[in-house]
């Protein structure tokens, strides 16, 4: 019998054997280990994402769902709230101005990349991404700094579930509490002193006498926090694992930077580490031949949707010349991912400067070890070795 478990560490390892099966036997497939259903073919998840009023996010959209975060944050809302919560966020994001960000950030990488100069073997995670992705975190927000390594250890543990219980353990809850009390003395402090950074511009941002409330303030700083070290590091240190496993691709990108983006768009689709997220049903749907109850969860594997071949020829094949228009690595419809611009960015500028620094690398022989989440997949080491 065919199963489908996001929780198992063999789905962690390489889920798109399975994501076939779904795909092309079980497109509407009921998994009794995640109590969801599963949505694989990119039209099916589209729509979904398109169709707010019936796939709501209003009870959470992360796999396993931490506590108090339903119904308070852009990720977790549905439209009108969703729409009002998006206007506050994007207004900060404009006021503090990308094009003012891509000094500094460039300063981090290659801070972080001349570092590994000389190196012959180095985690790519740990020693460089990483570093990267919490300082670039901390210049746009406004943390301190000084409490980088912290802030990731717990942002890490945070997103994080048991694969035995399928649950949030202690220690991934109170690490998203210790985030929650950390973002709290943040906030008021930018809200005594305020400066260019996106907590003092959203906790202040007003559109037609409309603010956000303190738990949208609070929850929304935590979210972005997690949203900018898991999303962002757990993409990089993909998008470092194509580039080491296919050689000529990573020798093109080398040779010619302007291939970057490219390269960064293919691996989103390819295999990215947003993998699946969840909805709620609000009505009962059939899709497939299945009927599915209003009040049931659904899982869309977005992983899944950008290696179906109905939408993109030859999908498990990593081409950095595809351009693969309307791929879901950032999701899609009403909650498409908020930090593309910042996220593109980043990862432009940190893969310039590191190969700038190591021009020529592969993966050491270790077998990777996966981060245990059903929504994310990264993992937890990348072992490089220079060429
Ligand atoms: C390459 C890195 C990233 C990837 C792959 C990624 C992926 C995603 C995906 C798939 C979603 C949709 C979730 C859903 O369907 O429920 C999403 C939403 C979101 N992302 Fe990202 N993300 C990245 C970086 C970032 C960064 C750097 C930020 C901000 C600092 C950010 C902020 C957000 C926010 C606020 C949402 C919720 C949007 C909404 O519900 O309206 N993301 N992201």
């Amino acid at each position: 019998m065919f199963v489908f478990d996001p929780y198992s560490p063999a789905i962690d390892a390489d889920p798109f054997p399975a994501y076939q099966t779904l795909r092309d036997e079980f497109p509407c497939f009921w998994s009794p280990q995640a109590g969801t259903w599963v949505l694989s073919r990119y039209a099916d998840i589209v729509s979904a994402g398109q169709d707010w009023q019936t796939y709501s996010s209003a009870r959470g959209n992360l796999m396993t769902e931490l506590p108090n975060r339903a119904g308070a944050t852009l990720g977790t809302t549905d439209p009108p709230r969703h729409d009002r919560l998006r206007g506050l966020v994007q207004h900060a994001f404009m006021k503090r101005n990308l094009e003012s960000l891509a000094d500094p950030i460039r300063d981090i990488a290659r801070t972080a990349a001349t570092a590994l100069a000389g190196r012959s073997e180095f985690d790519f995670i740990g020693e460089f991404s990483s570093k990267f992705t919490v300082r670039v975190l901390f210049a746009a927000l406004g943390l301190p700094m000084g409490d980088e390594q912290a802030v990731r250890d717990q942002a890490v543990l945070m997103v994080q579930s048991d694969p035995l219980t399928r649950a949030k353990a202690p220690q991934h809850i109170a690490a998203y509490q210790w985030m929650q009390d950390y973002a709290a003395g943040v906030i008021a402090e930018r809200r005594a002193r305020p400066q260019n950074d996106l907590i003092s511009h959203f906790s202040m941002a007003e559109i037609d006498g409309d603010r956000l409330d303190e738990r949208e303030v609070l929850l929304t700083t935590t979210t972005l926090i997690m949203a900018g070290i898991e999303s962002l590091g757990g993409f990089m240190s993909m998008f470092a694992l194509n580039l080491a496993d296919h050689r000529e691709a990573r020798e093109r990108v080398v040779a010619d930077p302007s291939l970057l983006p490219d390269a960064v768009e293919e691996s989103l689709r390819f295999n990215t580490s947003a993998q699946r997220f969840r909805r709620c049903l609000q009505r009962d749907v059939q899709l497939h031949g299945q009927t599915m109850r209003a009040g049931d969860f659904v899982c869309l594997a977005y992983g899944s949707g950008n290696r179906d071949d109905r939408q993109f020829p030859d999908p498990d094949t990593y081409d950095i010349g595809r351009k693969p228009r309307g791929h879901l690595g950032f999701g899609g419809g009403v909650h498409a991912c908020l930090g593309t611009a910042i996220a593109r960015l980043s990862v432009k500028i940190a893969f310039d400067e590191f190969h700038r620094v190591v021009p020529a690398y592969r993966r050491t022989d270790a077998p990777l070890q996966w981060m245990p989440s059903s929504t994310f997949r990264s993992p937890l080491r990348l072992g490089l070795s220079v060429q």
